[in-house]
């Protein structure tokens, strides 16, 4: 079977390229998990080295043998723009699923095609969504600066679990935060009520990882 890194043996000008690698030279690999059509044109995906010249398919296979199991779920009662960055991130940091609450259309601009990667699952209502997680034995973590929050910083995040975004303006439904086992603020210095919510997934989602990732795990 060939090496499935094709940095091993590919070609080395393109690689050098961050946007990309040409057409593979010499002989092909026959590796099914290799898509004809990038071997012969390049790869010019935003994807990392490992999956250079592989199908779609076999990315994602290969990531669901691989996900963490904490989820990202984003209220979205009014269409929030935030949500493409942060199915990208969840995508970097290998959530198990992003849930969407709420309205179905969001916009995918920010997400840069990560989303075909991620397993996107929607529930009509907040209810929905906690019955979903409970069926799972999975804790809801309401993250928003809402009174009586707890710090992030300072907070036991479980292993298994659903980190839950609100929008811009109303922040996390009272329903949701009501539900949720806990609600976890993220430490802010400076005059801004809030931060941007895709950037507050970013540093939950971060958070998780230094609590339970395997780092020796990560590209
Ligand atoms: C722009 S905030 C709006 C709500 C915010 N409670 C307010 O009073 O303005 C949108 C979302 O970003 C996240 N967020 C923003 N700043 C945060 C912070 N300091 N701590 C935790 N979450 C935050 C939350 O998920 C929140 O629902």
């Amino acid at each position: 079977m060939a090496s499935p890194n094709p940095t091993d043996k590919g070609p080395t000008e393109w690689n050098e390229g961050r946007h990309g690698v040409g057409p593979w030279e010499g002989e092909w690999p026959t590796d099914s998990r290799f898509d004809p059509q990038f071997l012969e044109h390049g790869d010019t995906r935003n994807v990392v080295d490992q999956y250079r010249y592989w199908s779609m398919e076999a990315i994602r296979a290969d990531l669901d043998q691989r996900r963490h199991p904490f989820h990202v779920a984003i209220e979205n009662f009014e269409n929030d723009m935030n949500i493409g960055t942060v199915v990208r991130t969840a995508n970097a940091f290998l959530a198990e699923a992003v849930h969407i609450v709420g309205r179905r259309r969001w916009n995918r601009r920010g997400a840069m095609v990560t989303d075909r990667y991620q397993h996107i699952i929607h529930h009509d209502t907040v209810a929905d969504l906690m019955a979903w997680a409970a069926e799972r034995d999975l804790a809801v973590i309401a993250i928003d600066n809402t009174p009586g929050s707890v710090p992030l910083e300072t907070a036991d995040i479980p292993r298994n679990c659903v980190l839950l975004f609100g929008q811009e303006g109303p922040g996390v439904t009272p329903e949701a935060q009501e539900s949720a086992l806990m609600t976890c603020s993220i430490a802010q210095f400076g005059s801004t009520r809030s931060i941007n919510a895709g950037v507050a997934a970013g540093i939950a989602m971060h958070t998780w990882v230094r609590q339970h990732a395997n780092l020796d795990d990560a590209w």
